[in-house]
């Protein structure tokens, strides 16, 4: 075939190529592996020097204006279909935006903030203790040696010998304890971890921890600041009850139940069936917390307190199971906006 009729019928084809695709194809007939051109340019080593000069240079003129051709009818095919999308597809500007969702906080969050306005206004330091923590603070100095059959009481999560995650906030008693004299008045708060699931137990929960260290201090002292706290975080008269208990830290020992405001006290799964929700833990520091941090237990005495922050959000908002907090369901937390 002579290069006269290869150039017009590949100039014919590019004419003729209807879309992208079609193109593409005329490009493969002639510059591809098997393609005509690139045949041409294959059989140039078969001649000799001088005829292959002359020849190159009739071959590459050739090939420059079919390449040109395919480059500038790419464009136009180009340009043809960004005109016809901007024909076809309108954007209809009258039309309402999607909402976008504004955030929240999320319902623990904002029932500890509560927790912590409170015991601010009544002059307590608000302190985040340790989550990973030593043997030593986490039970030791709490008056809970090794083997003290009330480890049994929290399920620990180990990392090694000494070394866990923190079970409770009274870790933070400890701490406070080391660095500041008497009179001392703190809160500190955070998580807790223990291996433990149901509906009113989860692996990872909030607590709030009170701690009060004066000369004069009373458990009547403790029963007043905790009333006082109850009705004012729930804004009604809940019924409450103080009921005796047992920590080793401290001496006596008390538990607080909330009526449960699922049943109204009838009894159900949650409060399984008994009226009633334990909150917090609490007590008169015990002499030989004192002792470990040598604060004279004859002249200073100590109350202190853990409360639950799910569990004041469960009976806050009417929530059934303590897990739903951790689910990540905007259906359930889009109603605490
Ligand atoms: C304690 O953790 C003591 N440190 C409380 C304390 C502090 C007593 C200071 C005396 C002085 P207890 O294990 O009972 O106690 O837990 C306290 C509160 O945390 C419970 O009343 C409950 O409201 C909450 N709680 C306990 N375990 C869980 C859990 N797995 N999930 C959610 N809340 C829990
Ligand atoms: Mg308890």
């Amino acid at each position: 075939m002579s290069l006269e009729t290869i150039l017009h019928s590949a100039l014919d084809a590019i004419t003729k190529a209807e879309n992208l695709q079609a193109l593409d194809e005329v490009r493969v007939t002639y510059f591809g592996k098997k393609g005509q051109i690139s045949g041409l340019m294959a059989e140039l080593g078969k001649l000799d020097p001088d005829a292959r000069k002359a020849r190159g240079a009739e071959i590459n003129k050739v090939r420059t204006a079919v390449m040109s051709a395919l480059e500038a009818k790419k464009n136009a095919l180009e340009e043809a279909e960004l005109n016809r999308q901007l024909m076809t597809e309108t954007v209809d500007v009258t039309q309402a935006g999607r909402n976008s969702d504004v955030g929240t906080l999320h319902p623990i969050t904002r029932t500890m903030m509560r927790i912590h306005e409170f015991f601010a206004s009544v002059g307590f330091d608000i302190v985040e203790g340790p989550e990973i923590e030593s043997d030593f603070y986490n039970f030791e100095a709490l008056n809970i040696p090794e083997h003290h059959p009330a480890r049994a009481m929290f399920d620990t999560f180990y990392f090694d010998e000494h070394m866990l995650l923190r079970t409770h906030t009274s870790n933070t008693q400890i701490h406070v304890m080391q660095e500041e004299k008497p009179p001392i008045q703190m809160i500190g708060y955070g998580r807790v971890y223990r291996s433990d699931s149901d509906v009113t137990h989860s692996p990872m929960f909030h607590q709030v921890e009170g701690l009060v260290v004066n000369k004069n201090v009373t458990f009547a002292n403790l029963k007043g600041i905790l009333t006082e706290f109850m009705q004012q975080f729930f804004e009604k008269d809940l019924k409450l009850r103080f009921r005796p208990s047992f920590f080793p830290f401290t001496e006596p020992s008390a538990e607080v139940d909330i009526e449960c405001v699922i049943c109204s006290g009838d009894g159900c799964r949650v409060c399984k069936n008994t009226g009633w929700l334990e909150v917090l833990g609490c007590g008169m520091v015990h002499p030989n917390v004192l002792k470990s941090v040598n604060i004279d237990p004859e002249e200073f005495q100590g109350y202190a307190f853990g409360m639950g922050v799910e569990r004041l959000a469960m009976l806050r908002y009417s929530v059934n199971d303590l897990r739903l907090f951790y689910e990540n369901d905007m259906n359930f937390l889009t109603q605490f906006r």
